[in-house]
């Protein structure tokens, strides 16, 4: 099964067990591309790092965001700071990292990222952990790493009242934002027009929508007017993963 080209069947549920692994790099690394959008050139995917994984080691940067959500084990790309499952960080383009790259226990991620990142090379870095150069200037500034638990779950005015959010970063310019949804067991509704078009992956739970059934592990992508999952129902609750792009995408 391939991924999912953004909106050319938006609500198509990607069941992530039925896409293949394909080899990213020459260290281990393995992903399952979700979505991509041949005309910006995202990309959605869900990152697989081995046991005992070792990367390149060189601090580099990209020119490209990188966004992600772990989703278990556990991964250091300094040899300091370990990022574990629950854990959100959002890496904009020219953030020097990567000095020391490993996993002891292996990972698994739901990343984002704007386009094929190359790797761009700084061998002298200026510091021991992560850093901006000066070029930097994304509005969602750099959210090093988060813990999705402690983020509060609030009413969204956007949002069936029942629903609660947690925000995990946003574009004040544009609205762009990306968030968690967590929709109560038993819910019934109607899920309204979204600011704009969307990504999203059910992270546990079930979503039942006007055409098609999400559960754990599937990843849709849909426009603003079709609302999220297009959802009316929800028998065991379901917590989702969202990333919402401006009104203009
Ligand atoms: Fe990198």
């Amino acid at each position: 099964m391939t991924a999912l080209a953004k909106l050319e069947t938006p609500l198509a549920p990607v069941r992530t067990a039925d896409v293949d692994w394909e080899v990213l790099g020459t260290h281990g690394l393995r992903r399952k591309r979700l979505g991509h959008d041949v005309s910006t050139g995202h990309v959605t995917f869900l990152l697989d790092i081995p046991r005992g994984w070792h990367g390149g080691g060189v601090a580099h940067y990209h020119e490209g965001f990188e966004e992600v959500l772990m989703l278990s084990g556990s991964v250091t790309l300094d040899g300091q700071h370990h990022w574990h499952g629950g854990d959100y960080f959002y890496r904009p383009a020219h953030v020097v990292h990567g000095l020391a790259e490993s996993s002891q226990e292996g990972a698994r991620a739901l990343v984002r990222c704007d386009r094929m990142l190359e790797l761009l090379l700084v061998p002298e870095p200026e510091r021991s952990t992560e850093y901006p150069l000066p070029g930097q200037t994304d509005p969602r500034g750099h959210v090093f790493s988060v813990k999705v638990d402690d983020i509060p779950a609030e009413c969204d005015p956007a949002f069936p009242r029942e629903w609660k959010i947690k925000s995990l970063s946003r574009d004040p310019q544009t609205g762009a934002r990306t968030f968690m949804t967590i929709v109560p067991p038993g819910w019934t509704g109607s899920a309204p027009a979204m600011a704009g078009d969307w990504e999203a992956f059910v992270l546990d739970g079930d979503v039942a929508g006007a055409a098609h059934r999400y559960g754990d592990g599937d990843y849709t992508v849909g426009s603003a007017a079709d609302g999220l999952l297009a959802a009316s129902a929800s028998e065991r609750g379901a917590t989702v993963m969202v990333w919402m792009f401006d009104g203009a995408r």
